[in-house]
């Protein structure tokens, strides 16, 4: 395994540490052991582990690994950090995928399990989420991916993203640019307020993305910051030339 590690600190301060591998197997494996880490680390100093989850195929890749870890399962908490408006069921939501890819083999309590129920529409998911949220404080641990344009869980470009101190820790999408158009997703305020964030970002349709990221320029994702930096993993398709 090759890993090269950058790290820049960007407009506004905020420092990413990127990390490229050869492979994508390489960046799941990094990615598990990051998760690992961070459970352990919370779990001692903490004696919970609340982390959230992101939609994408490459998180998806990862979380089929995490049965095999060895951790305190019913100290986890789990959280997502955006859903698509559909029914409970439907295999494009991002509840559904993690279920399947993990949570239905995993020993985590099922009420430490925290779906966003936008399968009843977006205001009822919105107040649900809010109430889900108002106990917790900083999350231990945020996976992100990061889409073609620059958006993050579901933080397009030209939409609010929440960034303001005083933002909402929940928002309502109606027009996303990637279907469903309906979503709700953790304000960049909200995802901010977080010990640790994992970015996992593998394909060469990040490349473009990733450039405008490292150049400074204004894309969701560069919005998300917990005061610690961030950490990036990608594979060599995504780094810039
Ligand atoms: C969603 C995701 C979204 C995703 C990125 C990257 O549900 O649409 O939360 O933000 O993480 O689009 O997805 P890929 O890893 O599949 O490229």
């Amino acid at each position: 395994m090759r890993c090269v590690a950058v790290v820049k600190i960007l407009k506004g301060g905020f420092m990413v540490r990127w990390q490229w591998y050869e492979q994508e197997a390489e960046v799941r494996q990094a990615a598990t052991q990051f998760i690992a880490d961070a459970a352990a680390n919370a779990i001692k100093t903490r004696h919970a582990f609340h982390i959230v989850l992101a939609g994408g195929s490459t998180p998806r890749a990862v979380y089929q690994t995490l049965n095999a870890l060895t951790t305190v399962w019913s100290a986890w908490h789990v959280y997502f950090g955006d859903e698509r408006v559909l029914p409970a069921d439907h295999p494009d939501r991002n509840s559904v995928m993690a279920q399947t890819a993990w949570l239905a083999q995993s020993p985590i309590p099922r009420n430490q399990i925290h779906p966003i129920p936008t399968e009843r529409g977006l205001e009822f998911a919105r107040a649900s989420y809010l109430q889900t949220l108002a106990p917790i404080g900083a999350f231990d641990l945020v996976l992100l991916g990061l889409g073609e344009d620059g958006h993050t869980a579901s933080l397009f470009p030209g939409h609010n993203l929440g960034a303001a101190e005083n933002a909402a820790d929940v928002l309502m999408v109606t027009d996303a640019p990637k279907p469903p158009p309906e979503r709700i997703s953790l304000s960049a305020n909200r995802l901010s307020k977080a010990h640790q964030i994992l970015f996992l970002v593998t394909g060469a349709g990040k490349r473009e993305p990733v450039q405008r990221w490292m150049s400074g320029t204004e894309i969701p994702a560069a919005a998300i910051d917990c005061g610690n930096g961030v950490d990036v993993l990608l594979d060599r398709a995504a780094w810039p030339d």
